[in-house]
């Protein structure tokens, strides 16, 4: 099953939230096993990271049936965080943070914890985006902060990671990656907690999209990298693909050996563009 992540950045709104879901529903309600095919996971901006969870949480209740059955329990058999649990898990788009702070709570103006975001039904945050590194001045040590922090709270990181058109020319994006991996990722985690979306700078919203050898190079060396510093093993979902992807190119790129899914920006902002990506052979 693959990953595909839809990044709204800083767009979107809730008229724009209500029809995006409405689309986006209608379309899961046609589709048998859903869930089972593709684990689509939504990061809007955080104001409305609430209200997407009220109204996942509204349309869980059909799901929740199911489930009963299958268990061959009755409602009042679940206890109160069973219940939220698998409302949570069942549901047909997951939820992401774009960013958390690296501590859990205090003087830190304009922060969210990790710990609010599983409040709101996260179970994804997405760190070290290299709009974050470029804008907010993050730094590799300060993402590896927040991984741990996202970690604690049992959110899955994807961790974002890539080169930029310079570093690509003069031929070091292998080592600069590598370099970006061995110091935004804690030394004790392991391999299966989180996720890595390799994201050339040099693709992000500008339609050039690396070739699928150059992304297959990618991904094998980020697997290598993992393999030989941090313990555990690969899980299918592994690496995420981010830049320029639309329904045009996803399917190529989700053949790409190793590539556990997709992070897709511009293209998420369309409900059916976001449908068509996540459907695939
Ligand atoms: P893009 O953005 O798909 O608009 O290129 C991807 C990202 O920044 O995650």
């Amino acid at each position: 099953m693959k990953i595909i992540a839809a990044n709204w950045k800083m767009n979107h709104c809730f008229d724009e939230t209500d029809e995006w879901l409405e689309v986006f529903l209608k379309h899961v309600g046609t589709v048998d096993n859903w869930s089972k095919k593709v684990e689509a996971v939504l990061c809007p901006p955080a104001i409305l990271l609430d209200y997407i969870d009220s109204e996942l949480m509204e349309g869980s209740f059909d799901f929740l049936e199911e489930v009963m059955k299958q268990d061959g329990r009755e409602f009042e058999d679940y206890s109160a965080e069973e219940l939220n649990e698998i409302l949570i898990r069942e549901r047909p788009i997951k939820i992401g943070a774009q960013d958390c702070h690296d501590e859990r709570k205090g003087s830190f103006t304009g922060n969210m914890s990790a710990t609010m975001l599983t409040k709101v039904g996260c179970q994804y945050v997405i760190l070290g985006h290299s709009e974050r590194r470029t804008h907010q001045l993050e730094s590799d040590a300060l993402v590896a902060k927040k991984v741990k922090a996202a970690l604690d709270q049992k959110l899955i990181p994807i961790i974002c990671v890539g080169e930029s058109k310079e570093m690509r020319d003069q031929g070091k994006h292998l080592a600069f990656v590598k370099n970006q991996i061995l110091n935004s990722v804690p030394q004790d985690v392991t391999f299966e907690t989180l996720i890595i979306a390799y994201e050339p700078i040099w693709s992000i919203g500008t339609g050039i999209v690396p070739s699928l050898e150059q992304i297959a190079e990618m991904s094998e060396y980020i697997h290598q990298i993992f393999a030989e510093n941090f313990a555990g093993n690969s899980k299918e979902q592994f690496m995420l693909y981010g830049g320029s992807v639309t329904s045009l190119n996803s399917q190529k790129i989700l053949k790409i050996d190793n590539i556990g899914g997709l992070l897709v920006g511009g293209a998420s902002l369309d409900a059916e563009e976001f449908i068509k990506i996540c459907t695939f052979e």
